[in-house]
């Protein structure tokens, strides 16, 4: 109950009496839009800018009711939203959402602490070491990654994060090693000689990581299915050593953003170990799927790995922010960033990890306790029986065009990704259906392009996605591409502002 003496609700912006009942009807409003998600259009139809016209150029001098707050929610923000969790958005690849990650991350916005060492919240930092144990054993990850050894886990905000902290790890670790050997070589001769390595379907923020680490990155050629191979790497690297530069950094990937291909990790590790290269595994999308045993097989290799990263928070059902990294020996990461200025230093520094160490910014959420929510409300088998409904729904979609002969599927269908295109047809042609699909806007899709062939890629997305949605999606695709046969016989197709007849 609210306190007699309690200031009055609007100097406060909200007391507590208030935040119960407001609060209420913001749980209520938010299961609303989520159970309705599909009436409402998957893409924004507005045009950049809009919002600036909605809304007045200066805050409020005084406060505004709530109501009033509540009515511009709709009025506002949803006409600009684009709706990630609707069963026609099959783009990308999915972002997570759950009730249980929400009511979680409800908890962490009140208990609001800024975890970056034990002493500044004890049970922020352990319950997210439990965490990660819980999650890497139900990858079966090796035992070198789990905690009470050199290894354990982290939870970073994203993927791209994490590509960059191992790549900064590594960097730290052969400038060391070889500062031993060779004591009269600079920090800056050694880093101006470091080669890190990734396949041509890496994501971009890779190389983004190689640009912010200050080193270089070669691209190597994937094979005809998309996945680097052992010799690739085996080449470059013995290439670039007799060039004088020092390989140390491989960034493998499962599960590739364009088309979902997996990197070769039986191959790459060897190379790795013998050359004495760091591994990163980044399986940010399809990671989540190796808790079911039949997909376990894709991470096979990874005991080579130095580190590995998925993001629960794409398809393991918990809210963004939440990439989980494990690390074989966390010295090297801590090492490279460990600062220690007096006002952060506390007595259990050896007992506990003070994550700070283990990331580049140091605040840091209480994301483990959304982990620990999914983990316990949906159980292990509530996770598998996720990913195989989504992956059984992408398989559904396979057949329907594989039994339309105007259609080829691209690649391979592994995963909740299908990727396809207009057979015998010019990428022109692909991207002016894939551009009338969007501009259509009942279902929303991206495209991409791998060694000059583009193609479209439906994805899997909403956890309420159900078979009646990929039938949705293939009657749009399928009315769509008639009418493009007509206007292409017809010469009236035009891409870019280049008309496009034939195939
Ligand atoms: C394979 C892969 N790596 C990295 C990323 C980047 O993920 P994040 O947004 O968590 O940095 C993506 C995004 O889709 C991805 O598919």
């Amino acid at each position: 109950m609210e306190n007699a003496n309690s200031p009055p609700a609007k100097k406060l912006g909200m007391n507590a009496e208030e935040f119960r009942r407001r609060g209420k009807e913001m749980v209520d409003y938010i299961a609303d839009y989520i159970e309705t998600i599909e009436e409402r259009n998957v893409f924004p139809k507005i045009q950049p800018g809009y919002l600036h016209k909605l809304i007045p150029t200066e805050a409020p001098q005084t406060p505004d009711k709530w109501d009033d707050v509540m009515n511009d929610i709709e009025r506002v923000i949803m006409p600009g939203v684009t709706h990630w969790h609707s069963p026609k958005f099959l783009a990308y690849f999915p972002t997570a959402n759950s009730y249980p990650a929400i009511c979680a991350d409800m908890l962490s916005d009140a208990i609001g602490c800024i975890g970056f060492s034990w002493i500044s919240s004890p049970a922020c930092t352990e319950l997210e070491v439990v965490m990660m144990d819980w999650l890497g054993k139900m990858l079966k990850l090796p035992e070198q990654f789990i905690s009470g050894g050199k290894g354990g886990g982290v939870i970073q905000g994203t993927a791209s994060e994490a590509t960059l902290v191992g790549l900064l790890g590594a960097r730290a670790k052969t400038i060391a090693e070889l500062k031993e050997s060779r004591p009269e070589l600079t920090d800056a001769e050694i880093t101006s000689k470091l080669v890190a390595y990734c396949s041509d379907q890496a994501h971009s923020s890779v190389v983004r990581a190689a640009m912010l680490g200050n080193v270089k990155m070669v691209s190597l050629p994937s094979d005809e299915e998309n996945n680097l191979r052992g010799k690739e790497l085996a080449e470059a690297v013995k290439k670039d050593i007799a060039d004088g530069l020092i390989p140390f950094y491989l960034v493998a990937t499962l599960g590739t953003t364009a088309c979902c291909a997996f990197d070769k990790l039986l191959e790459l590790g060897p190379v790795c170990e013998e050359y004495n290269i760091w591994m990163h595994v980044d399986a940010a999308y399809a990671g989540s799927s190796f808790v079911c045993d039949e997909y376990r097989p894709y991470l096979d290799g990874v005991e080579f790995a130095q580190s590995f990263n998925f993001n629960p928070h794409k398809w393991m059902l918990v809210n963004f922010d939440c990439s989980a990294m494990w690390l074989k020996d966390a010295s090297h990461v801590v090492d490279a960033f460990n600062v220690d200025p007096l006002y952060l230093k506390h007595d259990h520094q050896s007992v506990a990890p003070d994550y700070r160490h283990w990331q580049i910014p140091l605040g840091r959420r209480f994301r483990s306790l959304k982990l620990w929510f999914v983990m316990r409300l949906y159980g292990v088998q509530g996770i598998q029986d996720h990913i195989r409904e989504q992956i059984r729904l992408a398989h559904v979609f396979e057949r329907k065009v594989i039994n339309d002969d105007r259609f080829e599927i691209f690649g391979k269908v592994t995963m909740g990704l299908v990727c396809f295109r207009l057979k015998n047809c010019s990428n022109e042609i692909n991207e002016a259906l894939l551009k009338r699909i969007n501009a259509d806007g009942r279902i929303h899709i991206t495209p991409s392009k791998v060694k000059e062939t583009y193609f479209l890629r439906v994805a899997v997305c909403s956890r309420r996605t159900e078979e009646k949605d990929m039938d949705y999606a293939w009657d749009v695709i399928t009315e769509l591409t008639d009418k493009l046969m007509i206007d292409s016989e017809n010469g009236t197709v035009s891409v870019n502002g280049s008309p496009q007849n034939g195939h």
